[in-house]
């Protein structure tokens, strides 16, 4: 990128009650909001081409630091010509910032006011990772979206926890903020934490706000409390992000917690569930899940949504499915990812479409009845 590359920016094209849609430009490419980033944690979103998951309307995706750093390596991936190159997907990268990885992956790991020093999951090797490291690792990839590095608290947790967790990311996101610098075409987003507190998370909030970063997360949310909770974390949090710049719920969610959070003005998500379920016989459709293990699907021939443009979901019967998932195939787990993400693509569009037209609340309880007839 020179100095000449365009600045990433956010327009928003329409409103309808707190939910809204747009679209974010950067210099790989315009992102539709509310989008969903398929997941790609290790440099490929699991058993799919990256020209799938394009075709299907995914606009951005995922990649994780900590997976990253480890293997193939931040440097080796610089030397490779970047994460873009090496995967083959010219769209925007979106990289967490490997703290929440840390936390749930590594073994041994340990954090203090300079960072957090951890295991490798896969070798055993210590590392060390402060938020400079984590940005210019971030910088490495050649992420275009480049998070924070935080600390996650899982829930439920003492508040003193919760809040010294809080404070600490807080630091820590002035600390990214300096040594992410000026990158026109490139964004830096800071973290909310502050867990199940309300007063918390405001004070995270506005702290944040002040250092007048180019799009604000939600964390810490979907890590064991009950949806209500996370639901009324982001109607807390909401009035508190400028309107004028994109919000994005980690690591969310299910259909219906991406529904309700869109509902309440979110307009980012990522989420492992629709590639991880995929490869465990799981399928997200408009009927609700279904599970391919199931011995019923064993003779169904209906396809699994034959109203689908996804030929995963329209052309092959539930009892091939079944059968491939029984047997382990690699075809079951490409077909249902594909299918999955198909799903939440579609879903997606839809809550854009239904947002430009002013219906969103209507679609909402539509898609909600569809789920409940649990078909699946
Ligand atoms: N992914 C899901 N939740 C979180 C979070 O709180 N922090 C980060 N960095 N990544 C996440």
């Amino acid at each position: 990128m020179t100095e000449e590359t365009p600045a990433l920016s956010f327009a928003l094209h329409a409103v309808d009650g707190a939910a809204r849609t747009g679209e974010i430009t950067t210099p790989r490419g315009q992102i539709r909001t509310p989008a969903f980033m398929p997941v790609g944690t290790a440099g490929t979103v699991k058993a799919m081409y990256p020209s799938q998951v394009r075709d299907l309307g995914a606009d951005i995706v995922l990649g994780n630091t900590y997976h990253l750093m480890l293997r193939p390596g931040a440097e080796r991936l610089a030397r490779l010509g970047g994460l873009h190159r090496l995967m083959r997907w010219d769209g925007p990268i979106l990289t967490d910032s490997g703290g929440f990885q840390v936390m749930s992956l590594s073994a041994l790991r340990k954090i203090d006011e300079e960072g957090v020093t951890f295991r490798s999951h896969i070798d055993g090797s210590t590392h060390r990772m402060s938020p400079e490291r984590s940005i210019e690792i971030q910088g490495l990839i050649g992420s275009d979206i480049q998070m924070q590095l935080d600390e996650c608290v899982r829930l439920p947790a003492e508040p003193a926890a919760i809040e010294s967790a809080m404070r600490l990311s807080l630091r820590w996101a002035e600390r990214c903020r300096a040594a992410f610098g000026e990158q026109p075409g490139r964004a830096l987003f800071g973290i909310v934490q502050g867990g199940d507190i309300p007063a918390l998370r405001v004070e995270s909030a506005r702290a944040l706000v002040g250092l007048d970063l180019k799009g604000y997360a939600i964390g810490g949310l979907a890590v064991g409390e009950p949806q209500a909770v996370m639901l009324a974390m982001i109607e807390t949090v909401e009035p508190h992000l400028p309107a004028e710049k994109p919000r994005y719920l980690m690591g969310v969610g299910t259909p219906d917690d991406i529904v309700q959070a869109v509902t309440r003005g979110i307009d980012m998500f990522d989420c492992v569930m629709p590639t991880r379920a995929g490869r465990h016989g799981l399928a997200y459709t408009s009927h609700g899940r279904v599970n391919l293990r199931n011995a019923r699907h064993a003779e169904d021939i209906r396809p699994l949504d034959e109203t689908s443009d996804c030929p995963a979901a329209r052309d092959y019967s539930r009892a091939y499915l079944h059968h491939l998932v029984r047997s382990d195939e690699i075809l079951g787990m490409m077909l249902l990812t594909w299918n999955n993400l198909a799903y939440y693509q579609g879903l997606m569009a839809s809550l854009r479409a239904a947002i430009r037209e002013g219906r969103l609340a209507a679609f909402a309880e539509e898609t909600r009845e569809g789920w409940a007839q649990g078909e699946g």
